[in-house]
């Protein structure tokens, strides 16, 4: 008997047939998935790439709140008109410590994977009130709600304390600091060396200009350190790997 007619045997069997084709596809999967739970392996550890502070989390909680992952994704694709567009592709390290990540597949509006720096705070501000003032064009809903509604941190620690949960590096000392870094980071005229120590590169600022702390406040913080962790001046990707 030729290979081709033990072949016809397996054609001619569709239980055969469907068995052995289950178990290619099984290796196949197995051989692309497996990797993936090593993920010491998959993430190169990368210099700068911290947890979030807890004014940046709570951001972050309101940007899953209010679906703006709906129209913006957050992962800058290796191809020349991306970067060209958005800057450095985006690195797995990037993202390791966002539960849920946000990488998205719509873009209605742009990647927002390095928006960190690119526009002033009042821009964000005159923005979130009302894109069409900045952007004529622009489709974005308003957000002028979030600068009027005053966010007081009260269930910070269990947003770390859940965070922790899953894997993110907060310390107990983060945790039990998180009310008051939350509050120190909207106010440059408090002591907030401790925050600074936990949280490098945090920014302290009044992000919104106006007293209190709003949603607008940790909004913006958030959107002010994303993409901007990592220094690209000086990254060199691994060519070990
Ligand atoms: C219905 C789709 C939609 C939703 C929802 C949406 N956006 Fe947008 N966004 C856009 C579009 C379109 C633009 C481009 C025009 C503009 O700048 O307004 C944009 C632009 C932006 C920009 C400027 C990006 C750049 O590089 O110029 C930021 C920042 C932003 N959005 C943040 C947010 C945040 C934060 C939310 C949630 C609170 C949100 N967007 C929700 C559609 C959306």
């Amino acid at each position: 008997m030729g290979i081709l007619d033990k072949h016809k045997a397996i054609e001619t069997n569709a239980t055969l047939l469907l068995i052995l084709s289950f178990f290619v596809v099984t290796i196949g999967g197995l051989v692309q998935i497996v990797p993936l739970f090593y993920l010491d392996n998959t993430i190169e550890k990368v210099e700068g790439v911290r947890p979030y502070s807890p004014l940046e989390l709570a951001g972050r909680d309101i940007y899953i709140r209010e679906g703006c992952y709906v129209c913006h994704s957050q992962m800058i694709r290796p191809m020349r008109d991306e970067v060209e567009r958005y800057g450095h592709y985006s690195l797995a390290a990037e993202s390791m410590y966002d539960h849920p990540f946000q990488w998205g597949s719509k873009r209605t509006g742009p990647d927002l994977a390095r928006v960190g720096g690119r526009y002033s705070d009042e821009w964000h501000v005159d923005h979130l009130r009302d894109p069409q003032s900045v952007v004529p064009e622009s489709v974005m809903p308003k957000y002028g709600f979030l600068e009027r509604t005053l966010i007081e941190g009260e269930y910070i620690q269990d947003l770390l304390e859940t965070h922790q949960l899953v894997g993110v590096p907060y310390t107990d000392e983060m945790i039990k600091q998180a009310r008051a870094d939350f509050v120190a980071q909207v106010d440059p005229d408090s002591d907030y060396d401790g925050l600074l120590e936990r949280y490098s590169g945090a920014q302290v600022r009044n992000f919104d200009g106006k007293p209190g702390i709003s949603e607008a406040d940790a909004l913006i913080a958030y959107l002010q350190i994303l993409g901007t962790m990592v220094d690209f001046s000086t990254f060199q990707p691994d060519a070990s790997r």
